[in-house]
């Protein structure tokens, strides 16, 4: 199966950042709508910049920066929530911008060091007041003039070193970081597309970063984000441990050398992962296609030079260690104790809820490999990698676990569960992920539910509102009614014709503003498919097996840029089932009954008359759910509304808003 990973969410942190400090209008696509960059941005609103709201990230973010030391002071605390990322980076941007600033988080965030990015702050002539515990967040940043500094990192960290670059830019100081290991080098690769030149080179065990002549302003960026190689080792590891039906294809992931260190560990476990048509642009990131097939694993050994390239790995990689045969040993790796959660103690705690042999060490774990199925409850800890490690674990085949809080992976892989149990049952609706799969794009909305329960008048409302497309599946059965009419395929014979016989009609659906316009071949239909020929010969058409198949594309083609809301009574269950949104409208029989009679005769309806339409909408809801062909049916993961007490207006209003509950996160 083929899918993508949504956007990388340190690159996206950045491009964020850089953006809000350049001069001039930055573009950036593929941003992920994750938690974490979805903080920062928030953030970064607080200090002036304008930044669309991240449920529009699907399409090119544009972002006017305000200057390197441009920021307006913020009139509220800035929240970071649950990125470490967020606030250590603009802790560094804040040392250098002329203000004070509160910058908070979660309990998680509120409970991780700082110091280790105050302190040399503090050294470059910021000052940091800590608001409740030191070294802890909130944190009062006073900043101001800059000097240059010389520092040697206590530890390989990304997050510190980005934050003293950033320093250094806004306050136009040299920075010169010696790391002992090295860490993810995104800032470096996008100061330089911005402009401001950063050499980097080994030197001695460790790494010499260092921005000596930082340039007065920064150009604005033109970034392609890549898909987050730290979201797809969760479904590399889940692919390799046989946990999806195919081999799975991952398009688009970015490879960056500083972010990979998984990948050789897995290749000497034996893992079949190939990398196909990597690319890599001059100034970006680079990236290309995973392939990957179920192996059996062998324990190994890591540490060192190799634990900062893989340090978001390191829940997943025990996991797939857990099932390889021998004893995998995994240390120096004592930063896993301040992420999100202590990682080592979740892995331990987990492992030995589940029942699995292994040892706990101060700097990573010792996990002893076993094929035996596993059961039991694990925690997630409110840590988004934690969930998703187990999420894998729990959904191979054997295995009984539960994995409570799921939504903590939303911080950084928003889809995760979905994409999990696609890969698993080797993909559901293709063509959604042909046409990117991620969850970026505007969500596919399915209205299913019994007749008279308002579902088209509701379902061009809602699209209306939501600046969507509404899917008028009615006029595209007209359409081929239409055709046949005209072809001269004698009606007996309609009920004969095949999928292939049906290929012949040049009938599709086009994009116009937004709206679709039905179309066969050229020509726009749209009177001529309301004839009283075609209304007496569409239901007896549309209820043809052959002919559902046939449409079933030109539907699911109007749905792949997403953005769309398409009611019908197998919307949700067959033709879009992978809809982001699916919603049920339900109605009691009397109010139904009602509703009917009032669209087709323009007026309320006599009490006599009203008992006759319910008995009609009985019969009819009677045979809807008994046909052999898309009967009425609710899928699982559909939220039924009833609106037999709801106004139209209502009624609308309740389904945006369950619809930006799904995907707001
Ligand atoms: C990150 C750096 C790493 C990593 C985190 C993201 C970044 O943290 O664990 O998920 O975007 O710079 P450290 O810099 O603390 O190692």
């Amino acid at each position: 199966m083929k899918t993508r990973v949504p956007g990388d969410k340190s690159i996206s942190q950045r491009a964020l950042i850089l953006s809000s400090l350049a001069r001039g209008e930055s573009r950036v696509r593929g941003l992920v709508p994750g938690g974490d960059p979805a903080s920062t941005a928030k953030a970064l609103r607080g200090l002036g910049v304008e930044i669309s709201p991240h449920t529009e990230w699907t399409e090119e973010v544009r972002i006017s920066g305000l200057g390197l030391r441009g920021l307006r002071p913020p009139s509220r605390v800035l929240d970071l929530e649950n990125s470490g990322t967020g606030a250590r980076l603009l802790l560094g941007v804040l040392a250098g911008q002329p203000m004070q600033a509160v910058l908070t988080g979660d309990e998680s965030l509120r409970s991780r060091p700082m110091g280790r990015v105050t302190e040399p702050l503090s050294a470059m002539g910021a000052r940091f007041e800590a608001l409740r515990t030191p070294g802890r967040l909130p944190i009062r940043v006073h900043g101001g003039e800059l000097q240059a500094l010389e520092y040697r990192l206590p530890m390989a960290s990304a997050q510190v070193k980005s934050a003293l670059l950033l320093a250094g830019l806004v306050g136009g100081v040299g920075v010169s970081l010696l790391e002992p290991g090295r860490s993810r080098n995104h800032t470096e690769r996008m100061f330089r597309a911005a402009g401001a030149s950063v050499r980097s080179s080994p030197e001695g065990d460790g790494w010499r970063v260092e921005l000596m002549e930082p340039p007065d302003r920064i150009d604005p960026v033109d970034i392609d984000i890549p898909g987050d190689f730290s979201s797809a080792a969760f479904l590399i590891v889940l692919a390799l441990l046989g946990g999806a039906r195919t081999p799975l294809h991952l398009e688009g992931v970015g490879l960056n050398e500083t972010r990979t260190g998984l990948l050789p560990v897995l290749e000497r476990m034996g893992a079949r992962v190939v990398l196909e048509n990597v690319r890599g642009a001059e100034q970006g990131e680079p990236l290309g296609d995973l392939v990957v097939e179920a192996s059996n694993l062998l324990a190994t050994r890591v540490d060192g030079e190799e634990i900062p390239t893989l340090i978001d790995e390191i829940p997943i990689l025990a996991v797939g260690a857990l099932r390889a045969r021998g004893s995998t040993r995994i240390s120096g790796a004592g930063e896993l104790r301040v992420k999100e959660t202590d990682r080592i103690r979740a892995l331990v705690e987990n492992f030995m809820s589940l029942g699995v042999e292994v040892e706990e060490l101060e700097d990573g774990l010792v996990v002893e490999g076993t094929a035996r199925p596993l059961s039991g409850r694990v925690r997630s800890f409110g840590d988004h990698r934690i969930a998703m490690a187990f999420g894998v674990l729990a959904s191979l085949p054997g295995n009984d676990i539960q994995v409570d809080s799921p939504r903590v992976t939303e911080v950084s892989f928003p889809g995760f569960w979905k994409l999990l149990d696609e890969v698993r049952v080797g993909g559901r609706d293709t063509r959604a992920h042909d046409t990117g799969g991620r969850e970026r794009r505007p969500p596919v909305i399915t209205l299913d539910g019994p007749a008279g329960s308002g579902k088209s008048t509701t379902a061009r409302e809602v699209a209306r509102r939501l600046g969507f497309r509404h899917l008028d599946s009615g006029a595209l059965y007209r359409a081929l009614t239409f055709a046949l009419l005209s072809s001269g395929v004698p009606e007996e014979r309609w009920a004969e014709l095949t999928p292939e016989d049906l290929d012949r009609f040049p009938i599709h659906l086009k994009a116009s503003g937004d709206r679709f316009l039905v179309m066969l071949g050229d020509r726009v239909l749209e009177e001529e498919l309301r004839t009283p020929a075609i209304t007496s010969r569409v239901s007896p058409l549309s209820a043809l097996p052959a002919v559902r198949v046939w449409l079933l594309d030109a539907q699911r083609r109007a749905g792949s840029e997403g953005g769309l809301v398409a009611d019908g009574r197998d919307m949700g269950t067959v033709v879009f089932p992978s809809a982001e949104v699916k919603i049920f409208l339900t109605a009691e029989l009397m109010e139904r009954a009602r509703r009917r009679f009032l669209e087709r005769e323009g007026r309320e309806p006599s009490p006599s008359e009203l008992e006759l339409e319910a008995v009609k909408i009985q019969e009819r809801d009677a045979r809807d759910s008994a046909r052999a062909l898309a009967p009425l049916r609710r899928a699982e993961d559909a939220q039924e509304v009833d609106t037999s007490h709801l106004t139209f207006d209502a009624q609308v209003q309740v389904i945006i808003d369950r619809a930006k509950a799904l995907t707001d996160k």
